[in-house]
């Protein structure tokens, strides 16, 4: 502690130092506050990733190494390596950072030494997505807060100590006032919440399912936990929006849900988030019509949650092209004036450049016919908005040309599939038929989100080509009277789970075998991994009924002997009877039957978007398979989460794809000026600050076999 409070004084010092020189150099217009120009989920609360440092700058960081390595260690040695998505902050020295198994943690930000750490599972399962935490402070009550599971909860930022003032002995459960049973859902948060005067507004995590609750918005007051605000993402009678819906709706309907985080104007007092699709993804006829505040991008009263205005980008979304990332504030030079407004990426590949103030696009978008639904009872929106400006940045079409051919074979069994489906382009319903989706639904863009470098106006996106085959099934009734326990299990098993973890339950990709559960886990641990879910795993609660869900548990792992037979699965009266139609094959990418890409590269690209002209300044392929790329070809670019981060220093930083490459690229001109190879994949945005006179570069590192709970890692140049 004593260290740590000297680190302090000389950082404040150097922080005073360098205020001097920031003011000579008249670089900045204000004053930066040192050592908290990354005090915030993507740098600040206009979610732009940019830093105003420049240690670290084009023509040193060749010499770039690594400073410090803070290994986490909350994961036994033999579990499955993971990666935490988390975007680090640092708050005067202190780094502060979320684990994948979702405890969170304060490290010293110039040496990498634990101060403390905080499990808010109380030594259970744990884990989940979590992309950071959010700093708050009232004089000298300095609190972190984040989600853990179900719950926000309240950290002394100085000590890593519940604050036992806020809800219930620090921890405020997220599930209770979503209009659905408390105790049968599973509501957390991905992203961190963000802060206006003393509240925290956040959004939420749901399933992507039938019978998710609705994605209500909350803000909370910082010191009590107490419930300040809600927004209805999915409004209730006489409220606006809710003609878009059917009239019942309101009562069923679920998702429309912030996972992908907020940004806020402090002085319009106006928070700025991205909405996701409503449930179920992929087939909505129990939801006819345009389906407000679904796929918006919405702006609220931050005091108050009042609707001010939104902008929707896709109307009755049948293809989970949730808004991913939050919208940048940005400013955009037009006819010679500066105008305040927000970029908008999507997983689309469009960007929409909205007036702050009133939500009005800044550029031509038009309203063009788009296909309609084959499913029964389904009616696809006839029109969706396509900016003319700026260009797509993302595939929106592809045909037989752009089919790989790795081997005849393998090339002859996609250009079948290919023919064999329904394939119209972008927005092409899903269809019993199959459908190609291009964007797919991982992207685009995801969840890093976009860079915005205030000094030029120019955005800096990374795009995903990565296609998925959407495969529709009718639904067979889920109870059949008379059969097995875990014959029913076995049914139910092939709708929810077998698109993930295979019809064999051997695992598919990244998604785990569950051949030999038993070995490896209690009953109650895997039914509170179906129930809660974690990673990418999916929450069943509330979803399923808890007789579904011990048919399920009963043929992956064993059948509870004192559960009666399949008793208690009732019918549900709450919802409309209708047919359900699942898709069974989505968040892959298409491959070949030997698993490579079924389209030619690129598959991932990293690019600079002027926002005062539309145009992009350049685009480039952004990581390398080296085994696929054609001789004398380009670098084919890679898929892609997480999001670059801009600097003073004329430095992009990226990190994410499966490379394991952390790049330093030059902002102006796209080259290439450093590259590290990590341990394990670095599925996170990185963060820059500056702590004692030094820049560093920091990311959340995955884990690998010898150290599954993986790192964070920091970078700087030599003394
Ligand atoms: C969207 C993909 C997806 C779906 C659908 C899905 N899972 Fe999972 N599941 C995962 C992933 C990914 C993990 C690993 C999670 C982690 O990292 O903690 C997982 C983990 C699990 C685990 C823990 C396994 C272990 O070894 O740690 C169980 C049990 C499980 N899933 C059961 C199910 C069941 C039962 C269903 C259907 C009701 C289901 N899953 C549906 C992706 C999925």
């Amino acid at each position: 502690m004593q260290t740590q409070n000297l680190n302090r004084n000389i950082s404040e010092v150097f922080a005073a130092i360098t205020l001097l020189f920031a003011g000579c150099q008249s670089v900045n217009d204000q004053a930066i506050d040192i050592g908290r120009t990354w005090a915030v989920y993507k740098a600040d609360a206009h979610s732009t990733s940019y830093s105003p440092l420049d240690q670290i700058n084009t023509s040193n960081v060749s010499q770039l190494h690594a400073a410090w390595t803070f290994t986490l260690s909350d994961l036994p040695a033999s579990a499955q390596p993971v990666t935490s998505q988390c975007n680090p902050i640092i708050v005067d020295g202190v780094l502060y950072a979320t684990s994948a198994k979702l405890w969170a943690y304060a490290v010293n930000a110039a040496t990498g030494e634990q101060i403390w750490s905080y499990d808010p599972f109380d030594g259970g399962g744990g884990g989940g997505q979590g992309r950071g935490v959010t700093y708050w402070e009232e004089g000298e009550d300095k609190r972190i807060l984040f989600a853990g599971g179900n719950h926000l909860v309240a950290l002394d930022a100085r000590t890593g100590n519940p604050i036992e003032t806020f809800g219930e002995q620090g921890k405020v459960n997220l599930n209770v006032g979503l209009r659905d049973d408390p105790s049968t859902i599973a509501v957390s948060m991905t992203s961190p919440g963000i802060i206006y005067k003393d509240l925290i507004i956040v959004g939420s995590r749901l399933p992507d399912l039938y019978g998710t609750p609705p994605g209500y918005i909350r803000a909370y007051n910082c010191k009590t936990g107490e419930l300040v605000w809600t927004f209805h993402t999915i409004p209730l009678p006489g409220e606006p929006g809710y003609e878009t819906w059917p009239k019942e709706a309101y009562q069923y309907a679920g998702g429309v849900n912030n996972w992908a985080g907020m940004s806020l104007d402090e002085e319009r007092g106006m928070v700025f988030m991205s909405l996701g699709s409503p449930t179920y993804d992929f087939y909505g006829a129990d939801r006819i019509g345009e389906n407000l505040y679904g796929n918006c991008v919405l702006a609220l009263d931050a005091a108050t949650g009042k609707h001010i205005w939104h902008y929707q980008t896709v109307h009755h979304d049948i293809w989970d092209y949730d808004l991913p990332a939050p919208p940048n504030l940005v400013q955009v030079n037009k006819d010679g004036k500066k105008i305040d407004a927000v970029a908008q990426i999507t997983k689309q590949g469009f960007v929409f450049v909205l007036d702050r103030e009133t939500g009005e696009p800044l550029f031509p978008v038009e309203e063009r016919p788009v296909p309609a639904s084959n499913l029964p009872g389904e009616e696809a929106w006839p029109t969706q908005p396509f900016p003319l400006i700026p260009k797509p940045y993302a595939r929106q079409m592809v045909t037989e040309d752009d089919l790989t051919h790795y081997s005849d074979a393998d090339h002859d069994s996609i250009v079948q599939q290919f023919r064999s489906m329904r394939y119209e382009g972008l927005y092409t319903p899903p269809d019993l038929k199959r459908t190609l989706m291009i964007p797919g639904t991982r992207g685009g863009s995801n969840w890093g989100g976009a860079a915005y470098d205030p000094a030029t106006s120019i955005l800096y996106i990374r795009g995903t080509d990565a296609p998925d085959i959407q495969t529709i099934i009718k639904e067979e009734a889920q109870v059949v009277a008379g059969l097995p326990i875990i014959d029913q299990g076995r049914r139910m098993y092939s709708t929810y789970c077998a698109s993930c973890h295979g019809t064999d339950r051997k695992g598919i990709e990244a998604n785990p075998s569950l051949i030999d559960l038993k070995e490896r886990m209690t009953r109650q641990t895997a039914l509170d991994k179906i129930k809660r879910g974690g990673g990418l795993m999916p929450p069943y609660a509330g979803v399923l009924k808890e007789g579904e869900i011990q048919a399920i548990l009963a043929y992956v792992h064993s059948v509870d002997e004192n559960s009666e037979q399949l008793t208690n699965i009732e019918t549900d009266t709450t919802q409309p009877a209708r047919d359900m139609y699942l898709n069974i094959t989505g968040y892959r990418t298409w491959t070949d039957p030997s698993g490579n890409p079924a389209i030619k590269p690129p598959w991932g690209m990293l690019h600079a978007l002027n926002l005062s002209t539309g145009e992009y300044e350049w685009q480039i392929p952004l990581g390398n398979n080296e085994e696929l790329q054609k001789e004398g070809a380009p670098e084919t670019g890679l898929e892609g989460k997480s999001g670059p981060i801009v600097t003073a220093g004329g430095l992009i930083f990226i990190a994410g794809s499966e490379d394991k490459k952390l790049r330093a690229i030059e902002k102006s001109t796209g080259k290439l000026l450093w590259e590290t190879t990590l341990p394990a994949m670095a599925n996170a945005t990185a963060s820059t600050y500056q702590v004692n006179g030094k820049q560093y570069v920091a990311l959340s590192v995955g884990g690998t076999e010898e150290n599954p709970s993986g790192s964070i890692m920091a970078f700087s140049l030599p003394q």
